[in-house]
């Protein structure tokens, strides 16, 4: 592997709000939920006193604890499906980030994520939102990923989560040994970012840097200061908001990002189903969700290979995984992991 040792441009940290989750309202509204048990060990289900407002205890399921996000905190848009009511279980994985890399009490874990998720929620409804699906983690379910943590314990290795949100990929990888300082995120939701410092309370820790962009937006300076520097840039639940034409303008865009090297790879995981998608399924908000088979997500890039003049190797796959079948989601609905790698 071919390295170098240009920095790319310095960019904007977000360092604007105290990372005081306590004094948040979002705490208040949800300082009624259940003590949690976050290491999923199934317990008996107890439900707050309602005081007269509408019980969750449908909601709950089965023999597992549940934190129950009390109907006064929802907003109108929180009546489709893949708003998740309740929270019964948490990731070990996630669990085990947020107790010892951002020091959480494990008590307190269940209310913190629910108070994110909230004001997650009111800055744009993603499913990944509503269902939790960012407690978990993705990038960590890639057979690459030893390999990719091993490579980005070197100083000239550069890493850009694309689409990052909270950025909680990041802050695996650096919890596993990579460099924060070599480390780059962007989303088209500023809040987003700003929201991953509370939620793992390393504002003043993390030395990556995360900087607000379009993808679709070519004259985004940010962006374009790092043209050419990207070892690895990973896309997680990112690729399906495109419909086929646009996922290739995306990911001729995304090469742009990588040195123009062998064994530069974009990774990541996206919706992905056992037949591809003509028709997009619609998602909140009037959003849609773009779903690609393996064969439909090598076509993308054979054709971003001919717009690019370049080669790419793809190795793909189709898994069953949480919160990819559900009952919003039509049948054959599996999740795409994927690494492509410039030949
Ligand atoms: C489904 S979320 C996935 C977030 C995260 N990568 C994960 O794995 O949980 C998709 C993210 O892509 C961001 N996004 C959508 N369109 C974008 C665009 N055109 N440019 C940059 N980010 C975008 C959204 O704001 C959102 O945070």
């Amino acid at each position: 592997m071919a390295s170098t040792n240009t920095i790319p441009p310095p960019l904007v940290r977000l360092e604007s709000q105290p990372d005081n989750l306590m004094g948040s309202s979002d705490v208040a509204e949800v300082s009624n939920l259940l003590p949690a048990n976050v290491n999923g060990i199934q317990d008996e289900v107890k439900i707050p006193a309602t005081n007269g407002r509408e019980s969750h205890q449908a909601l709950a399921t089965g023999t597992e604890k549940n934190a129950v996000i009390p109907p006064e905190s929802r907003k109108d848009n929180k009546g489709v499906p893949w708003y998740h009511t309740s929270l019964n279980h948490i990731d070990p994985v996630t669990c085990d980030l947020l107790e010892n890399y951002s020091k959480i009490p494990s008590d307190q874990i269940m209310q913190h994520v629910i108070a994110i998720r909230e004001k997650a929620w009111d800055v744009y409804p993603y499913p990944c939102i509503g269902q939790f699906l960012f407690l978990n983690l993705t990038i960590n379910l890639s057979p690459y990923y030893p390999t990719l943590v091993s490579r980005l314990r070197d100083e000239n290795q550069i890493f850009l989560d694309l689409g990052c949100c909270f950025a909680q990929d990041v802050r695996k990888l650096v919890s596993d040994g990579a460099r924060s300082e070599n480390i780059y995120g962007t989303d088209l939701h500023g809040e987003f970012m700003e929201l991953g410092f509370e939620l793992f309370r390393d504002r003043k820790t993390l030395k990556s840097t995360f900087f607000p962009s379009d993808i679709l937006n070519d004259r985004n300076l940010l962006l374009k200061g790092l043209n050419g520097e990207m070892n690895v840039v990973y896309l997680g639940l990112f690729l399906h908001h495109f419909d086929f034409e646009t996922c290739v303008k995306v990911c001729a865009r995304v090469t742009k990002l990588l040195k123009p090297e062998p064994g530069s790879l974009i990774m990541g995981v996206q919706v992905g189903s056992l037949i591809g998608d003509t028709k997009p399924i619609p998602i909140p908000s009037g959003g849609i969700l773009w779903r690609h088979d393996i064969k439909s997500f090598e076509k993308v890039w054979d054709e971003v290979g001919a717009i690019t003049g370049t080669k790419w190797k793809v190795e793909a796959r189709l898994e069953r995984s949480k919160g990819f079948g559900e009952k919003w989601q039509i049948e054959g609905t599996r999740r795409l992991g994927f690494e492509v790698w410039r030949l």
